[in-house]
């Protein structure tokens, strides 16, 4: 993993994938097509009956997030759970989404459809950890990506999303030092686009960190007229930009501009381009939103390895199950709930 040169090197060093990657993880099988409407009419009938509402992220199954009441990116889910009207929330998504609209809502009953949805960049930085980090820098403000585990929320200052994350930097005073955690490759773009100095986790999202500048530049040379939306948790994010900047390295011909935009932020740019092609660096599951929301544009994956394991997890059959069994309810003691709610709802507030 290599860090942007030019900018200031975050702290820390990454803990190897295998301590806490998605090896262990095993996709299941998205089941025989024919039998999908028969389980999609099943599970509204579910939801109907129980007053659920269904959330899935862009990152889901088409055919989950074609089930779902909302589909959308981390922000726009978190503030749909702090104001559903519904007793139970079915959270098609992983554990930390589960967790951040149970501290929201917390008389909601919240339902994950498979226990081990977790998240590789939440597990990059534990409370323990956080702690000790916060010890070594007295007084500084804690801003947490919202991938993180309830825990480190309730340690935090303030949350965070794709979304908002530069707007939250500029609502802290210049003078304040940030802890900026855990995704380095998101705080290197921050420290860019804020021009404020952060103290950087060097964690990574195993998906994101394998999108590699050599995967953009192929794509970008194959197809010069497609606009460039990257997420900026990958990997190639700061080298993306640099070359964006630098056109005699490509034989001087102008490059188009890259965009860096959260998963919601890429289909709003969608809608509005004239551009009829566009590639896109972020996990593939977006593609099927970005089709549905910008019909008769062309969307090509800039790696289409670029697959999260914890996201494909939930299958229409375990979505029915959690219903029909009220599995898996995710819980968060009331303490940590409380502490992180102060840093959840200073980032709904920022946008
Ligand atoms: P957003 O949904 O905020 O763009 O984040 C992407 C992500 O990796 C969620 O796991
Ligand atoms: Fe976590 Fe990465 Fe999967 Fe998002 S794509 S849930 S950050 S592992």
């Amino acid at each position: 993993m290599t860090a942007d040169a030019a900018a200031p090197q975050p702290t820390r060093q990454p803990r190897p994938v295998e301590e806490f990657g998605p090896g262990s993880v095993t996709v299941p099988p998205p089941g025989d097509p024919a039998t999908f409407p028969a389980l999609q009419t099943e599970i509204r009938e579910l939801a109907r009956k129980q007053n659920a509402v269904i959330l899935a992220h862009s990152y889901e199954r088409a055919e989950i997030q074609d089930v779902a009441d909302h589909v959308g990116d981390s922000l726009r889910l978190s503030r749909v759970a702090a104001s559903a009207p519904e007793s139970t929330i079915v959270f098609c998504g992983v554990s930390f989404m589960a967790e951040t609209a149970k501290i929201l809502s917390p008389s909601k009953r919240v339902l994950l459809p498979d226990i081990k949805a977790g998240c590789s960049l939440a597990d990059s930085i534990t409370v323990e950890q956080l702690r000790s980090w916060k010890a070594e820098h007295r007084g500084a403000v804690v801003v947490s990506y919202v991938n993180t585990t309830a825990a480190v929320k309730a340690e935090s200052d303030y949350c965070c999303t794709s979304s908002n994350a530069k707007a939250v930097i500029d609502a802290i005073p210049a003078e304040k030092q940030i802890l900026f955690l855990p995704d380095m490759f998101l705080g290197l773009w921050l420290q860019r686009v804020t021009g404020r100095k952060l103290t950087i986790w060097l964690g990574e999202c195993h998906v994101h960190a394998g999108i590699t500048p050599a995967d953009v530049e192929r794509l970008r040379q194959a197809e010069p007229g497609a606009e460039l939306l990257v997420h900026p948790e990958c990997g190639c994010t700061s080298q993306v930009l640099e070359a964006a900047t630098d056109d005699a390295a490509f034989g001087g011909a102008p490059r188009k501009p890259v965009h860096i935009l959260s998963t919601e932020g890429m289909v709003t740019y969608a809608q509005q381009s004239p551009a009829e092609s566009f590639l896109i660096a972020t996990e593939t599951g977006i593609l099927h939103r970005l089709e549905k929301k910008a019909p008769g544009k062309r969307f090509v994956p800039v790696n289409r390895e670029a697959v999260c394991q914890y996201m494909k997890l939930t299958t229409l059959a375990k979505l029915r199950d959690s219903l029909v069994l009220g599995q898996f309810e995710i819980d968060v003691p009331a303490e940590t709930s409380i502490r992180a709610r102060r840093a959840l709802e200073r980032m709904i507030a920022i946008s």
